[in-house]
């Protein structure tokens, strides 16, 4: 059942504000890389990264503010990078999507935010996941 009290995901700030703002951005991607390195289907893409994932995470956390309509805390740090040129150099098949996705979907669960924000999250962020793939198989 839809909720009144639902804010709108997407719209200006709302989806920043339902992740836990930077903080709660920045919990998301410390598991999410705590999900890299223990689910066995992600070893493939962990192995794509430096040993330290540190900056991989910080990275990841302040891109992830913009593109929940927050600060554009990324772009003041390292400029404007679109997505695919970042990722050219990486060999990306469906598996590598799909265990990206599941590192995704392992953070979420553990983040204290609306089931429906959760849902709403991990839709939204398929979008760039399934462009990013570059290869078949
Ligand atoms: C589809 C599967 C994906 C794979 C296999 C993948 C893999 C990687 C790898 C190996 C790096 C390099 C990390 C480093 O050098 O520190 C990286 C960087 C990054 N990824 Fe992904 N990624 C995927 C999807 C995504 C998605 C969907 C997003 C955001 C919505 C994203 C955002 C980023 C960002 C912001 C960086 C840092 C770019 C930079 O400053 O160099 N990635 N990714």
């Amino acid at each position: 059942m839809s909720d009144q009290n639902t804010p709108p995901y997407g719209k200006g700030d709302t989806s920043y504000i339902a992740a836990g703002s930077e903080e709660g951005v920045r919990q998301l991607a410390k598991d999410f890389y705590q999900a890299m390195q223990t689910l066995q289907q992600a070893q493939k893409v962990l192995e794509m990264h430096p040993e330290d994932l540190e900056l991989s995470a910080e990275k990841l956390a302040l891109f992830l503010c913009a593109y929940l309509g927050g600060p554009k805390l990324y772009e003041e740090r390292w400029g404007n990078l679109p997505l695919p040129i970042s990722h050219k150099h990486l060999a990306i098949g469906p598996s590598e999507r799909d265990a990206w996705m599941d590192c995704m979907r392992a953070a979420v669960e553990k983040q204290d935010w609306e089931t429906s924000f959760k849902d709403y999250f991990l839709a939204q962020i398929y979008k760039p996941a399934r462009i990013l793939r570059n290869r078949d198989t």
